[in-house]
């Protein structure tokens, strides 16, 4: 029996889970909103939640400071509620993805509490103690991602510890065999609930210099610039030791699969191709015993431009190691929106991009509707990244404002006060009124989502580089003699597709034109912004009976 290898091309949707639905009214979004959420999810037809942090956690970073690896918040819920949510997601077809946290846990965990109690407790080693330098400072030059020294000195017992992150985040010391298998019981906890799988966060940084040696400087900073990027991250970031790691997370999570691999690992990787790729752990027998999907964060990152685009997506395709996965993503928790970054008119371009690439798209909560950045008011930041940086325009929060669903008072999300404020236009840009829209941003993802289903070659065929003319990026699919082209207008002006690009007798399957219509006279004309898939009339399937434009 073939491995359920559904992550191949299934369509991830993350949820942030304090502002996609609140189910009690205390203004956060909860495990029971999302459950009467489903229906949303299966209209728009993805195949996978990823829930971010739901577990008991002081909140200081939202989640991703974790007291408890094995329980639910409160404010979310309960074990109980979880598992209501599994089950009905379960039923539903959809599966269920959990963040896994292994760099670091809040400074309440009682492991933590237990460690800095006394350099002899048994779980001092669990974290990263050092002496403090010759002159009393911090131990190294690390610095923390979210601004300052990686290391803050604990008086009681004269040492510092490490933290990639906040202080309240101490980091754990993955060296030491006995936190290898509490963080993989951990994830057997979940897996034994029933979940499909673990979002990995941050797992490039999980493993530290055993000598805990300098960073050297980086060449290319200027002043001005974040004073983080004033050191390479070389003894801090993407050890060689890492893969042995994933190898170990990856065994964990197959050995819970009816089948091998029907569980997944994604990881979160900011890293340069040829580094992001070795996360497939490519072995020397040819299996790859890695990550199934080390999170390609290139959209996020590229210059908006077809050239550029074009230039990733080859050399993405190009550096995948033999039977890995592809994946891509528009956006998340910690990125400006899609819609902010280019345009909402460029935004419906992005969507037929990420959902006709090879392999496995991830959606962030909201792009389907064309959510902005929503602007936050000094007086009402929330994110620490903020906080500690002001000014740097680093704060997340603008990502992470509810959910609007309808013109009801707080659009839906809430009866009480949302924990941060709705964008300005959630009375018009909200799902009710986007669902009655055959022209909106949601009526485009569900139409292309499911043409992706509806077409085998969109949702599992080999990917062809073509050659365009101007501002237009190309590309076939192809599966056992079916062929699809798509085409990408990425420019301000109409560009003639050249008939040697189309496939034989075309017709439009998809456009992000509402006005386009499914036959082709003459040769093609993409308007600025407009992206098409175009398909062969078949016998079987005459153009009358294909999906037509986005208005079917
Ligand atoms: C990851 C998360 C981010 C979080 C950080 C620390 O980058 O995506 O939101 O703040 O890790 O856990
Ligand atoms: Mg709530």
């Amino acid at each position: 029996m073939s491995a359920d290898t559904w992550w191949r091309n299934g369509i991830v949707y993350q949820i942030y889970p304090r502002s996609f639905q609140d189910s009690d009214g205390d203004g956060i979004g909860d495990l029971d909103g999302i459950r009467a959420r489903l229906d949303h999810l299966v209209s728009l037809g993805i195949d996978a939640v990823w829930i971010s942090p739901i577990y008991p956690s002081p909140m200081v970073d939202f989640g991703y400071d974790i007291a408890d690896f094995c329980d639910i918040d409160p404010r979310f819920g309960t074990l109980d509620s979880f598992d209501a949510l599994v089950g009905d997601a379960h039923s539903r077809g959809l599966k269920v993805i959990l963040d896994f946290v292994p760099n670091h846990t809040s400074d309440q965990h009682p492991w933590f509490v237990q460690s800095r109690s006394a350099r002899s407790d048994p779980r001092r080693d669990w974290y990263l103690w050092r002496d403090p330098a010759r002159d009393g400072g911090p131990p190294n030059n690390w610095v923390s991602n979210f601004g300052g020294p990686a290391w803050t000195f604990d008086p009681a017992t004269g040492q510092y510890y490490a933290h990639s992150f906040l202080k309240q985040q101490p980091d754990l010391n993955w060296r030491n065999p006995e936190v290898r298998a509490a963080m993989y019981e951990v994830l057997r906890f979940w897996l034994r609930r029933g979940v499909d799988g673990f979002r990995v966060d941050v797992l490039s940084q999980i493993i530290k210099d055993a000598q805990f040696r300098d960073n050297p400087p980086n060449p290319d900073f200027m002043d001005g610039h974040d004073p983080f990027f004033r050191w390479l991250m070389l003894h801090n970031t993407d050890l060689p030791e890492v893969h042995q790691i994933v190898a170990e997370m990856r065994r964990v999570v197959d050995a819970f699969g009816d089948e091998r691999s029907s569980r997944v690992l994604i990881g979160e990787l900011y890293l340069p191709l040829p580094r992001l790729v070795a996360y497939y752990g490519l072995n020397a027998e040819g299996v790859l015993e890695g990550v199934q999907l080390p999170f390609n964060f290139q959209l996020i990152d590229t210059e908006w431009q077809a050239a550029r685009i074009d230039r990733l997506v080859r050399d993405y395709e190009a550096a995948l190691p033999a039977g890995a996965a592809p994946n891509w993503v528009l956006g998340n928790h910690d990125k400006s929106r899609i819609a902010s970054r280019v345009g909402l008119r460029m935004a419906r371009l992005a969507a037929m991009l990420l959902l006709t690439l090879r392999g496995t798209p991830t959606l962030y909560y909201g792009d389907e509707i064309g959510m902005t950045d929503v602007p936050i008011p000094i007086d009402e930041v929330q994110d620490p990244f903020e906080k500690n940086k002001p000014g740097m325009g680093l704060g997340r929060d603008p990502v992470r404002t509810p959910m609007p669903w309808s013109a009801e008072p707080h659009a839906g999300f809430t009866t009480g006060t949302p924990w941060l404020r709705l964008s300005d236009d959630w009375r018009t840009r909200n799902v009710d009124e986007q669902s009655r829209d055959a022209e909106s941003m949601l009526a485009l993802y569900r139409r292309l989502i499911a043409l992706r289903r509806a077409q085998p070659a969109l949702n599992g065929g080999d990917y062809e580089a073509l050659e365009a003319e101007g501002e237009v990026l190309a590309y076939a699919r192809k599966l056992e003699g079916q062929r699809l082209v798509v085409l990408l207008n990425f420019g301000a002006t109409p560009v003639p597709i050249s008939p040697a690009l189309m496939p034989r007798q075309p017709v439009v399957l998809a456009s992000t034109d509402p006005a386009r219509g499914e036959f082709i006279e003459g040769p093609l004309m993409l308007a600025p912004c407009e992206g098409v898939v175009v398909g062969t009339v078949t016998d079987e399937s005459p153009p009358h009976t294909l999906p037509v434009g986005i208005s079917t």
